[in-house]
This record gives structure tokens, C-alpha cells and sequence, in this order.
């Protein structure tokens, strides 16, 4: 048994899963990422703010072009109206910081017209998912960033049921949009998150090329996330595998988000 076999443990719910003889403190803390919903009233400071943006802008981001920005709230009647878009969710009124991760292609639109040149390649689908992923890559070494100072975070994808007021609120130009919040702060220490497990690597890690054949890794996955429910005293209605079918049933799975062509036209984005 190696050092960090505790890791591997946790992050796969105890199913057989092979340990490579290889351990950095990066991967170590990688392996220990917990989504965090209950807060302390504690703020995060102005230097753990700038830290974690630091890190954010060291990602990697497609040519360079840098299409994303955040805006952080800390402002409690702005977490609030936050929350209640985002489908009331507790925690974004409770973490002293929420950081809203956007989709920027309004600066780049800025900085072509100062230069007298046209920027119509912003109007296709392609300039919007690049954005996306910069935004999403930034926004994940940030998470990388707070979590090593201690600090605890979750995603808020319910950013995204009400885009428009989303815009509204934060005042973003047309050419931006909400990609997900992130609620930042301290973890409440009297209901702390645990390790959630995942799929099996055999589920996720193909060679050379694409296997459906998973189904033993799924049967071994909601299995293991049973054992997960049951240790957290979770009252969870079925396995992962229908809790996940449930998500993709239709439309009225998606909190609104069923209507994100027309909010992301609204908001300037024509996605040729
Ligand atoms: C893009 C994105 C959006 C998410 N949106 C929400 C959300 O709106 N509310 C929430 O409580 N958790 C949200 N989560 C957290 C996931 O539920 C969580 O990452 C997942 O259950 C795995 O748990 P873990 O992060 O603790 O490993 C989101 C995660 C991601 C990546």
C-alpha cells in the first residue's frame, strides 16, 4: 500500500482502482476537492481574492485572447438577489464572497474597435465557446488556488436559469454572459462536505479509442456511491445512474436553462 493510497480511496468510494506510484502535493490536493455548502460569516480577504485571480489568469486561454472576466460580490442584498435567481439556493446568500465567472467577448469587441478594425468572427458560435472554456479553465485554477489557502468553494451552474437578470444586476455589457457563479469562503466546520467519489477511470479513460463497454464501472459506481449516501446519512432516492437520467429527462429538467439560446441572444451573443 502506498502513501497516498487514503487518496485513491476516497476519490473512488473504494472500488478496485489502480494507484500509480506517483504523488505531488498538487495531485494530493487535487485528490481532496469537496464542493462546500455551509459557510462561516468569515470574510475572504482582499489578498486570497487577488491570489486566486492570479492563478486564475495563469491558465491557459486560447490565443491568448484572455475572453473571460469575473465579478466579485461581496455586497450581501447583491448575494441575495443572486440567490434567489440561481433557484434560492442558501449558500449563496450564507459565503461572504460570490465570484460570477463570465464569458467575455465585449473587451475584445472593445479593443478592435480602438483599433479601427472589424470584429465580426465574435457573432459565431465558436468565439462564444471559447470564451466558455476560458472562463471554465480560469475559473478551476482558482478553485485550485482557494482550496490551498484553505479556503472552500462550490460552482453555482443556477447562475445560469435567469441570465438576464443575471446581467442586469451585475451590469454586464451585451457580449458577456454569467457562465456560473462561485461562492467562496470558509467552510462551516460543524457541517463539513466529504470526498464525493467518482466513476471508475475505466469509465472515463479510454485508449486509443472510444469503448462503450462501461456498464460494469457504472453498476460499480452507483454501488459505491450508495455506500457514500449511506456514510453521509444522505436520504438519496435512487442510484446515480437514475438520479442522472432524471437530469436529462426533457426540458423541465432544466431549470429554465431550456431557453439559453434566446437569453444568450438577448445578451448580444448571435451564435451563427
Ligand atoms: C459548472 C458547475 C455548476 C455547479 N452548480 C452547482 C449549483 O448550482 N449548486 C450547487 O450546490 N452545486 C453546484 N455544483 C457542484 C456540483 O454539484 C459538485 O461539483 C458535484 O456534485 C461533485 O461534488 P464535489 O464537487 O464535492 O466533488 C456545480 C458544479 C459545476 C462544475
Amino acid at each position: 500500500m502506498t502513501a497516498h493510497q487514503p487518496l485513491y480511496d476516497s476519490r473512488y468510494g473504494g472500488m478496485a482502482q489502480a494507484v500509480p506510484d506517483i504523488s505531488t502535493p498538487v495531485i494530493d490536493q487535487l485528490m481532496t476537492h469537496r464542493s462546500v455548502r455551509a459557510f462561516r460569516a468569515d470574510a475572504v480577504s482582499d489578498a486570497q481574492l487577488s491570489a486566486m485571480i492570479a492563478a486564475a489568469q495563469s491558465a491557459a486561454s486560447s490565443s491568448n485572447l484572455q475572453v473571460w472576466s469575473v465579478v466579485a460580490v461581496r455586497d450581501q442584498a447583491v448575494r441575495d438577489q443572486l440567490a434567489e435567481f440561481a433557484g434560492n439556493q442558501a449558500h449563496i446568500r450564507q459565503a461572504p464572497l460570490q465570484l460570477v465567472w463570465l464569458a467575455d467577448l465585449s473587451r475584445l469587441e472593445r479593443v478592435a474597435a480602438a483599433e479601427g478594425r472589424p470584429s465580426d468572427a465574435l457573432d459565431y458560435t465558436e468565439m462564444f465557446l471559447t470564451a466558455v472554456i476560458d472562463a471554465a479553465l480560469a475559473a478551476q485554477n482558482a478553485v485550485a488556488a482557494a482550496e490551498s489557502m484553505g479556503l472552500a468553494t462550490v460552482y453555482i451552474g443556477g447562475m445560469r436559469n435567469r441570465p438576464e437578470d443575471v446581467a442586469r444586476v451585475l451590469k454586464l455589457p451585451p457580449k458577456t454572459f454569467a457562465v456560473f457563479g462561485m461562492c467562496v469562503g470558509h467552510e462551516d466546520d460543524a457541517r463539513p462536505a466529504s470526498v464525493k467519489p467518482r466513476l471508475p477511470q475505466s469509465a472515463v479513460l479510454h485508449h486509443e479509442s472510444y469503448s462503450t463497454e462501461q456498464d460494469d464501472a457504472v453498476a460499480a459506481y452507483n454501488a459505491a456511491m450508495a455506500r457514500f449516501y449511506e456514510a453521509q446519512k444522505m436520504d438519496v432516492k435512487g442510484n446515480w445512474s437514475i438520479h442522472s437520467a432524471k437530469r436529462v429527462a426533457g426540458p423541465a429538467s432544466l431549470s429554465g436553462r431550456d431557453r439559453l439560446v434566446d437569453a444568450l441572444k438577448a445578451l448580444g451573443f448571435s451564435l451563427k
